[in-house]
């Protein structure tokens, strides 16, 4: 497992599109730190996604960071479970649902289970633990899920996969002249 903090991934805001990808065969992006960005999420086989709730979705940082490797399609058929937070009583759960739809178009599997984190401020001790232990519980149910997801597709991908369905749309449409 390894932990990725986007502070410490300062990527461009809003520059990546199918004319800055340059090669296709070795991307370059925008800029250098796009390219190590997607090599990083690619390499891995599921994604616990940590979350607060801003204006009820993800922060556009976290937006930003997704549909930098859209692209690339680094997140396509591998399992994505969240863990939400907030300041209020909803505790995240509508970023939750933004996330699930914003990480279908990139082919990704979005997971049910998750874990909604509410009145942030006072839902962790001073050692760090959670003070509700349903947390807990639903953290271990998520983790299971996303292991089990987690093999079950990287056996599917090692079995070979479908060209993307943008893919095949084109190919379809030039092959019926359209
Ligand atoms: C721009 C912004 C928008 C927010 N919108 C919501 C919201 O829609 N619902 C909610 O419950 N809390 C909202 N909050 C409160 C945050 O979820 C809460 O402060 C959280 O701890 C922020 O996490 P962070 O410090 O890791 O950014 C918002 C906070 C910010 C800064």
């Amino acid at each position: 497992m390894e932990v990725i903090d986007l502070r410490d991934w300062d990527l461009p805001m809003f520059a990546e599109h199918i004319g800055s990808i340059g090669d296709r065969k070795d991307p370059t992006y925008s800029d250098p730190i796009v390219k190590r960005w997607n090599t990083k999420i690619k390499e891995a086989d599921a994604y616990l996604v940590v979350t607060p709730e801003y204006n009820h979705s993800i922060p556009a940082v976290l937006k930003n960071a997704i549909d930098s490797v859209f692209v690339s399609f680094a997140l396509r058929n591998k399992p994505i479970a969240a863990v939400s937070y907030s300041g209020g009583i909803a505790g995240g759960t509508r970023a939750i649902e933004h996330l699930a739809h914003i990480v279908i178009e990139a082919g990704a599997v979005p997971l049910r289970n998750s874990v909604i984190i509410p009145f942030v401020s006072a839902a962790f001790d001073e050692a760090g633990q959670p003070t509700d232990p349903a947390s807990e519980i639903a953290l271990t149910i998520a983790l299971d899920d996303l292991a089990w997801w987690s093999t079950v597709l990287t056996r599917a991908r090692s079995d070979g996969e479908l060209a993307p369905g943008s893919f095949r749309a084109r190919a379809a449409a030039a092959a019926s002249g359209r």
